[in-house]
């Protein structure tokens, strides 16, 4: 049987969704989908725990194609046992590392290389397994390869499961700036598998989680409340709370995504909440800090504006710092990371338009108000109290 409803089925699942009631656990013993509504380019994000090697083989999207497997070499062991389920269709298998080194041009050589030798055709399929590096080169890939083909997303870290995997955006790094030449393309399918985070360090873990946090406050008073009161459940990685939680983290950002792929209406900044300082701290400190490590204290220097900026109040602001501390995320910053490194980061950051730094600022838990207007003096008053 091929896997994939019908389309009018899958946007009814959507509209549960965007809801938001999935809390019911016999829901999570199997597939659940939700639809990333984007007229031709729509596409499900399916999430299956331990399921991947079994579901993803015999979905729709995959039938009658030739493949290239394009995965993190960590992931080897995995990849091989889907190659096995998609015999003979899978033509070829590129390893790639999942470090921020691999995300650059001279990455890209060797993929179209790989997809020559495969004779992928414009009908054609990448599947794309690893964490947020891998994702975003392999799309680009995929992006450009004959002007465009197929991709599949297998995200395999947190981050990449609840963020970078949905959405679109594909790219590579310049040594004068990140993410500075990319593309938008959507994948045809994202298949998250809660089960692959099991190899996660708890470091990588907890980094993920700076994500899921953020889509509590921008946009699910709920979801915040159920990581208060279950994060001890999601650190020991409970199959039913993280596919629970994961789930709701992909609804949000695909209700996001929908309304605003390209980033033009404002709607999908929301999701940059904490990224503004954030990425200014992770340059600055040479991506010593992983990148949730660097977005939690980006979110905590968020609050603390949008406690001066939006009237935030002092318990909501207590709140979201409890809980990116019981996350076991970083809230306090260390002094070698300068004023000077971070704001000129910020200022190489798209994220600054007419030289004025534009925040995405919180209201309340659950709704955000984005490009707010904030001088470089603020900001320097807030990494001060982030070093205090
Ligand atoms: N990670 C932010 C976005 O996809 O827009």
């Amino acid at each position: 049987m091929k896997l994939g409803k019908p389309l009018i089925k899958e946007l009814d699942n959507f509209r549960l969704l965007a809801k938001t009631e999935v809390a019911n656990s016999k829901l999570m013993s199997k597939v659940t989908e939700t639809l990333l509504y984007l007229g031709s380019r729509s596409h499900a994000i399916r999430l299956g725990h331990g399921l991947l090697v079994k579901d993803l083989p015999r979905h729709h999207v995959l039938s009658d194609r030739r493949i290239l497997v394009v995965v993190d070499a960590k992931l080897k062991r995995l990849a091989k046992q889907l190659v096995r389920q998609l015999g003979s269709r899978c033509v070829g298998m590129a390893l790639l590392s999942g470090g921020e080194k691999t995300k650059n041009l001279s990455t890209l050589p060797k993929l179209y290389e790989a997809a020559a030798k495969a004779r992928l055709d414009r009908e054609s399929v990448v599947i794309a397994m690893g964490g947020g590096v891998l994702g975003d080169v392999a799309g680009f890939f995929a992006a450009t390869y004959l002007r465009g083909i197929r991709i599949v997303h297998v995200p395999t870290t947190l981050v990449a499961q609840v963020d970078s995997a949905i959405g679109g955006k594909t790219g590579v790094n310049l040594p004068v700036g990140k993410n500075l030449v990319g593309a938008f393309h959507q994948p045809s399918l994202v298949f998250v598998d809660p089960a692959i985070l099991r190899t996660l360090s708890e470091r990588q873990f907890r980094s993920g989680l700076a994500e899921v946090i953020k889509y509590g406050v921008i946009s699910d008073p709920q979801l915040f409340k159920r990581l208060e009161a279950r994060m001890d459940r999601i650190l020991s990685r409970d199959p039913k709370e993280l596919s629970w939680v994961i789930h709701r983290c992909c609804a949000i950002k695909a209700k996001v995504v929908s309304r605003d792929e390209h980033e033009t209406s404002g709607l999908r900044a929301i999701l940059n909440f904490g990224h503004t300082i954030g990425h200014g701290i992770e340059a600055a400190a040479h991506y010593e800090l992983l990148h949730g490590e660097a977005i939690a204290l980006g979110m905590i220097g968020a609050v603390d504006l949008s406690q001066k900026l939006l009237k935030l109040s002092k318990v909501a602001a207590e709140r979201i710092k409890t809980l990116i501390e019981k996350a076991g995320l970083p809230t306090r910053l260390n002094a070698r990371y300068k004023d000077a490194q971070i704001l000129n980061a910020m200022k190489l950051d798209k994220k600054v338009s007419k030289g004025k730094i534009r925040f995405v600022l919180a209201q309340r838990i659950g709704s955000v108000k984005t490009g707010i207007p904030v001088s470089e003096e603020q900001v320097r008053e807030v990494l001060a109290h982030l070093r205090a």
